[in-house]
């Protein structure tokens, strides 16, 4: 493979003080880990599914002969990602006595690093964690950054803490049991830091659409290690979203509306977020900020890759205003939006005009 097409990256660090740690990703990073380092004390909890455990489980329990390792398999999907679940890792701990000095396990999607991280946020008011994201979403987002927590029936990701993982271990053989839906699922986040920063890698996706489909190892880890570094510099310049990391939410908050819309059982995340970027998309041009062909660009990546543009069907745009009205982004009762001004150029505003906005949504949901 030309070293051109895929340039080589640094090892990555996620830098944030006394509290960075290393992303590590690799083929084989499962099998020749040195996982224990990262572990100060002798008990671990792994956190997995009932889908994820059959196939890895065992590969990870393995490098940790040294600790006293318990397991909890959670139900799988992210109808689960919620407090009733969450209390079975709690449960767990308690169950097996579980000191502040233990370490908990991510091993899985977004889903279960989401609700571990929220459960090593607080228990005992906080024990160390370390994430193993097996899904291409997981690996090029949900892992890294801190952001953890679960659903409410009102409300996606209502209730949770920021609270960083001590090392992210990425080993992108994983993604060769992933189902195609889920990997397109994925590619709609990797997408995003093309459009929201990075408009070379957009150009790059967009050339390399096939090799990434047929799941090229050499440009998938291209993909994974770019999608890591974009995040790691937002993060690392604004853990908390005070700021700039609120693009990282593009397409999220008509997504997020989409999800919670389906009682988080129809689109998977990162469909709920293409179709929601598009929209951002169409708003943004409206609006007078983005270019017809541009437009056009955004939606063939994202068909490209397998995903949806459009909402579900029975969707209207008075459901879209009624669910964004309680996005975490609203702010003294003010939503903020994240649009473009260009491809590569995401910017976060509250200044749109609320008819740009809906005439976005009733183009989307076949209103106009
Ligand atoms: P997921 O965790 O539900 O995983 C998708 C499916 O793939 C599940 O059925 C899972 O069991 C299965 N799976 C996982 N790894 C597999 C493998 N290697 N082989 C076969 N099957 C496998 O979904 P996801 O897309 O990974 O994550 C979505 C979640 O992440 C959402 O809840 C979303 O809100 C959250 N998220 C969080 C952040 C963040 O910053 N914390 C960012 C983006 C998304
Ligand atoms: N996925 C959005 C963020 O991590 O900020």
């Amino acid at each position: 493979m030309p070293t051109t097409n895929y340039p080589q990256i640094d090892p990555l660090i996620v830098d944030l003080g006394d509290r960075s740690y290393s992303i590590f990703i690799g083929s084989q990073q499962l099998a020749y880990s040195d996982l224990s380092v990262h572990i100060k004390g002798k008990q671990v909890l792994i956190v997995s599914n009932e889908t994820v455990a059959p196939l890895y489980l065992e590969t990870v329990t393995n490098l940790l002969h040294d600790k006293h390792v318990d397991v909890v398999v959670l139900p799988d999907g992210e109808q689960y990602k919620n407090l009733d679940t969450l209390n079975l890792i709690f449960t767990k701990l308690l169950e097996q006595k579980h000191d502040r000095g233990t370490t908990l396990i991510a091993l899985g999607g977004g889903v279960i690093g989401d609700m571990t991280g929220f459960a090593a946020a607080t228990y005992q008011r906080g024990v160390a964690f370390i994430q193993i994201p097996t899904t291409l979403l997981s690996q090029v987002d949900s892992s890294v950054g801190g952001k953890t927590g679960v659903n409410h029936v009102l409300g996606k990701n209502m209730l949770g803490a920021f609270y960083q993982p001590k090392a992210v271990i990425i080993d992108t053989q994983t993604l060769d049991s992933l189902p195609q839906r889920q990997f397109s699922a994925g590619m709609a986040e990797v997408i995003k830091y093309g459009l929201i920063s990075d408009y070379a890698f957009l150009q790059w996706l967009e050339q390399n659409n096939d090799s990434l489909l047929n799941r090229n190892p050499e440009a998938l880890r291209y993909a994974i290690e770019r999608s890591c570094i974009n995040k790691a510099k937002i993060v690392s310049a604004d853990e908390t979203e005070q700021g700039v990391r609120a693009i990282l939410n593009l397409g999220h908050t008509f997504g997020h509306a989409i999800e919670t819309f389906q009682q988080y059982q129809g689109s998977l995340h990162g469909e709920a977020v293409a179709i929601g970027t598009v929209i951002a998309a169409h708003m943004s041009h409206f609006a007078g900020w983005l270019s017809k062909s541009d437009l056009h660009r955004i939606q063939s990546i994202f068909r490209s890759f397998l995903l949806p543009v459009t909402p579900p069907v029975e969707m209207t745009s008075t459901d879209f205003l009624a669910l964004m009205g309680r996005d975490k982004k609203v702010m003294d009762g003010r939503l903020r939006l994240v649009l473009l001004k260009g491809l590569g150029q995401a910017f976060v505003s509250s200044e749109f005009s609320q008819e740009d906005l809906e005439l976005a949504l009733n183009n989307a949901c076949g209103e106009l």
